[in-house]
């Protein structure tokens, strides 16, 4: 058993401070945010993440975990500090934002009198672990016996507790000059993450630091490689979910991935991109990420594609039209809006006159801070009465379920966009209703008569675990 202090509380540092509770851990969850301390405290996560709950629950009751605002009382406490605040992307550049990392160096350090591991989660431009190291030894009464250690998260939202307990690996940035206090604790920490043949990776702290973002350039890499090929599908009639199904069979690419569509957003991956960029930059090694830039362009043009392919449905002018968005959050599972393509794509279209109805499972309370001027649903049926086109954004299986029947009588023009490439298009188009997909031919009931409804039907969708 460790005491271990975590700060941050939100989708980082809530997830790992009870994860690590339920390792055996005796944990405190530091946040300088009392609304949200004060939630958890209560067993509430403030937001929505699957399977949290019941962990944090189930801890707070053993006694293992508890909240404070209290730096005194974690460094009274505590032999390891995680640091899992958040990194935004600063304002009007591309760079991280790393004021709330350095904030809780500067107000921990000068509280430890006592030898220390402080162990980095969060996700910063290569170079900083180096240096808040310093930063921390210096402020700090118990100085040269301060160790500091990077030690990245990959969790992704919506799996965020299976990927804590259960992660696909676990990565230890150390300072080889220092003795190896730092990774001793870590194998502690860790012990039964191990134990179970977790594969653990022990490099330098740069290392560590550039694991992290290279992972996440792959990622929103090869989204957008689909989606330049649906760009290219789109132009040449051809049909993007099939071709990724016939390209991820080949197992040196892999399906998962590789689903066309809006593209990605969220917390992560569009900042992160832009802060490596940034970083390399700062390195002198722009050149070796001007890709990413690309990468950036295409994931940015696939709301503007969406919103010209509804434009085209409906005839030309969204003016005065009636959309139904189904999906705001950036990905399912998930109450996340921040970058969400389906909240901009819906800013978008009512920008251009349309009256927008939107309804998200759990998105919904987030989205009406960032958008206040969207009209919001409470159901599907809600959302598409009397609409014109109904747009699915999310891949929820909510929607992912619907049938057409539970919607014919409902809306106004019987034309579903999927810009998740989520539905069957043979579902949709037999049941008379015109079916578009982003880089997909279009189908309408017309043309499906004439043969290709079948040829869809030999088609499967196949949405892996993302
Ligand atoms: C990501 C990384 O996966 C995780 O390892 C890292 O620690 C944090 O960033 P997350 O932001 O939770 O996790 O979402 P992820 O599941 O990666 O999805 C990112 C975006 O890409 C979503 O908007 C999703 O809809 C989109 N996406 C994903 C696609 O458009 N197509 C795909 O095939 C997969």
């Amino acid at each position: 058993m460790t005491r271990i202090a975590v700060f941050g509380t939100g989708y980082l540092g809530a997830t790992h401070a009870a994860c690590m509770a339920e390792l055996g851990h005796e944990v405190i969850g530091v946040d300088v945010d009392a609304s949200k301390l004060a939630k958890l405290e209560a067993g509430e996560v403030p937001f929505y993440e699957p399977g949290l709950e019941e962990v944090l629950k189930r801890n707070l009751a053993a006694g293992r975990l508890r909240f404070s605002s209290s730096y005194q009382e974690a460094a009274d406490f505590a032999e390891v500090h995680f640091i899992g605040v958040g990194t935004p992307q600063k304002k009007g550049e591309f760079a991280a934002d790393l004021t709330h990392v350095d904030a809780v160096v500067d107000s921990l350090a000068p509280l430890l009198t006592r030898p220390a591991v402080i162990l980095g989660k969060s996700t910063v431009p290569v170079g900083t672990a180096a240096r808040l190291a310093e930063k921390a030894r210096s402020k700090a009464p118990a100085g040269d016996d301060i160790e500091l250690g990077w030690n990245p998260e990959f969790l992704r939202e919506g799996y965020a507790v299976q990927d804590t307990l259960h992660p696909d690996r676990l990565v230890l940035g150390r300072e080889w000059s220092r003795t190896s206090r730092v990774e001793d604790v870590t194998r502690e920490v860790y012990a039964q993450l191990l134990d179970e043949g977790i594969p653990f990776l022990v490099t330098d702290l740069a290392t560590s630091e550039l694991v992290k973002t290279s992972a996440n350039a792959f990622l929103a890499t090869k989204i957008s490689f689909i989606n330049a090929m649906a760009e290219v599908c789109e132009a040449a009639g051809a049909d993007v979910s099939v071709l990724a199904d016939a390209i991820g069979h080949d197992a040196r690419i892999g399906r998962r991935f590789l689903n066309a569509g809006v593209g990605f957003g969220g917390g992560c991956l569009p900042k992160d991109i832009r802060a490596f960029m940034a970083r390399a930059g700062e390195l002198g090694a722009d050149q070796a990420l001007t890709f990413l830039r690309e990468v950036d362009n295409i994931n940015m043009r696939r709301r503007t594609r969406m919103v010209e392919l509804v434009r085209d449905a409906i005839g030309g002018s969204l003016l005065g039209t009636r959309i139904a968005v189904l999906g705001a959050a950036f990905k399912p599972d998930s109450d996340d809006v921040r970058d969400s393509p389906a909240l901009n794509i819906a800013g978008q279209i009512q920008l251009q006159g349309a009256s927008v109805n939107v309804y998200d499972p759990r998105a919904i309370e987030n989205s009406r801070k960032i958008f206040p001027t969207l009209e919001y649903a409470t159901s599907v049926r809600e959302a598409c009465s009397g609409a014109d086109a109904v747009l699915v954004l999310t891949e929820w299986d909510e929607f992912r379920n619907l049938h057409p029947s539970e919607l014919d009588r409902v809306v106004r023009g019987r034309r579903m966009i999927d810009g998740r490439n989520c539905l069957s298009p043979v579902d949709w188009i037999s049941a008379g209703w015109e079916y578009r997909g982003l880089g997909r031919p279009s189908f309408t009931p017309q043309r499906s008569s004439m043969g290709y409804g079948e040829g869809l039907a030999s088609t499967t969708l196949r949405l892996g675990r993302r």
